[in-house]
């Protein structure tokens, strides 16, 4: 059974279809916690599953990499085996990669490496292309730049704005990001040699 820690900032619906993948007896993963780095609404959904939360608002802290130490250090108390971000917006040092990596994984909603960064939507939409995506990656010291696990095309309709572009790439990151669990959880994957 695969220990999983997820971070979130936001709404937490990628969290919630991990949640509620993980009530299926034969889904090979549990998430163990819940973190954020605000409160952010998303923890509701972890408190209604009786998922264990921990917040670590980098506004406590005197700098990032006092903010990410804690960070890690609760994220570590839980022992997992794989962090998935999920709509987690703040950039993670390289300290704190170096310490989970490759077993650190990120949902973005773009084809990467197309629209990297924390507007990947709305650049997209910026763009004017007739397609974008959702990818979910092994996180490295980059933005967006770490090998990718699995991607999919998301066609953009015509009128699209960013929220309902957004709204149709949710889904598709949802389903990457479990059938990633579920093919990491069943060694089909090898996140060291992706
Ligand atoms: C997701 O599209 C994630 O990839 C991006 O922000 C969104 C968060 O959605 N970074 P939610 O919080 O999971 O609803």
């Amino acid at each position: 059974m695969l220990s999983l820690v997820v971070l979130i900032s936001g709404g937490g619906s990628n969290l919630r279809a991990l949640l509620e993948a993980s009530q299926d007896a034969e889904f090979p993963a549990r998430v163990v916690a819940v973190g954020a780095d605000r409160p952010a609404d998303g923890l509701i959904h972890a408190e209604e599953y009786g998922v264990p939360t921990f917040s670590v608002a980098m506004s406590n802290f005197a700098d990032r990499d006092a903010w990410a130490d804690e960070l890690l250090t609760q994220v570590l108390a839980w022992n997992p085996d794989l962090v998935v971000l999920s709509g987690f917006m703040k950039l993670l040092p390289p300290t704190f990669v170096a310490a989970l990596a490759p077993n650190l994984i990120n949902t973005h909603p773009a084809y990467l490496p197309e629209f990297p960064g924390a507007h990947a939507v709305r650049d997209a939409i910026e763009a004017g292309v007739a397609e974008t995506g959702a990818s979910v990656i092994v996180v490295d010291n980059g933005v967006d730049s770490g090998p990718i696990i699995s991607q999919e095309r998301v066609p953009v309709k015509p009128g699209d704005t960013e929220a309902t572009l957004h709204e149709r790439i949710k889904p598709v990151e949802r389903r990457l990001v479990i059938q990633a669990v579920l093919d990491i959880a069943n060694s089909h994957i090898t996140l060291k040699d992706i």
